[in-house]
């Protein structure tokens, strides 16, 4: 297995630079339309080499690849052989495997992750983070599959409007596996079009328009990227490196890539490092009552402790 050592990323204000290569959330690598098998390949791709590509992002990521996933996976590792100069998939696999490639398992894994998410994803959730938060002094959150920083600043953005401040007494890390998902989190620029549909008066009050070169881009006030320490961090590593316990743990959209084994083995993690009222909050399609009897349902897709007081 990799290296899971949690990291801090560095503060954007370092790494801004003209030309914002933000990656939205759709920015995932698109699986070509016109279906590869209809056409000669660029590389040879047997089924083989997608079983061991498989098995390779399971060991290190959890994430358990359907069968019919062999054009995704070619079109997206395609990118990486031509990045590494590599002529075949059993030459990249090989190469990756004897850790050959500097930094080229975290492009491996970055390539594979799938990173649909948005501001506001299941809104339902936040009313309910409000709440949580009208009750009690101060929230320790944290929001374990991050993806390009829509779904943290949603949660920093409700308890800032919770606590009616800026500055509020919060604490939240926000973490993924995924390097370059990370990098456009921890910058908060985002295409005008991805807050579209939020209120006015959220607009104005979390976000900047850009100007010139920057038009049609908007950036998160600097006062609500300060509220959120962006780490990576992988759901199977041995050393998570947190601060527990917390009060809201989000982990929505990312089980559902992991086998049910998996799933029990994070669970049983997660609820040691939940307070005694704590809420846990899944994604639209996933069920943790078949994986876990150490928690109960509150709401729709939101859970507590079944011990709690
Ligand atoms: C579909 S996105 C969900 C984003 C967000 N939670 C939401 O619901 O909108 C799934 C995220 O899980 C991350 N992920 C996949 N495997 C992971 C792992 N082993 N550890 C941590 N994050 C992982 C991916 O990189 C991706 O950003």
């Amino acid at each position: 297995m990799r290296d899971t050592t949690a990291s801090p990323l560095a503060h954007p204000a370092a790494s801004l630079t003209a030309s914002f290569s933000a990656r939205s959330s759709a920015g995932s690598p698109a699986v070509s339309s016109a279906s590869a098998s209809d056409r000669v390949k660029e590389f040879h791709f047997t089924r083989q080499d997608f079983d061991r590509v498989r098995a390779m992002i399971r060991d290190c990521a959890g994430i358990a690849l359907a069968d019919g996933k062999q054009e995704m996976v070619y079109s997206r590792l395609a990118r990486r052989l031509r990045a590494t100069g590599l002529g075949s998939f059993t030459d990249y696999l090989d190469q990756l495997e004897r850790n050959a490639l500097a930094g080229e398992w975290q492009a491996f894994t970055n390539a594979l992750t799938t990173n649909l998410t948005s501001f506001f994803r299941e809104p339902h959730h936040f009313p309910i983070l409000a709440q949580h938060a009208h009750e009690r002094a101060s929230l320790s959150v944290w929001c374990s599959a991050a993806s390009t920083g829509e779904e943290p600043y949603t949660i920093a953005m409700t308890l800032c409007d919770a606590y009616g401040s800026l500055t509020p007494p919060v604490n939240i890390v926000a973490t993924d596996i995924d390097t370059d998902v990370l990098q456009t989190a921890a910058q908060g620029i985002y295409p005008a079009e991805r807050v579209r549909s939020l209120p006015a008066e959220q607009l104005r009050k979390y976000f900047l328009k850009g100007k010139g070169s920057q038009g049609g881009l908007v950036r998160v006030r600097p006062e609500l990227r300060k509220l959120i320490d962006f780490r990576q961090l992988n759901l199977l590593g041995q050393d998570w490196s947190l601060k527990p316990p917390f009060d809201i743990i989000f982990c929505r959209n990312v089980m559902i890539y992991f086998d049910k084994p998996t799933q029990r083995q994070i669970l049983s993690r997660f609820v040691t490092l939940m307070k005694p009222d704590a809420l846990l909050f899944a994604g639209h399609s996933e069920n943790f009552l078949y994986v876990s009897d150490a928690l109960k349902l509150r709401g729709k897709t939101v859970y507590e402790l079944l011990g709690r007081r």
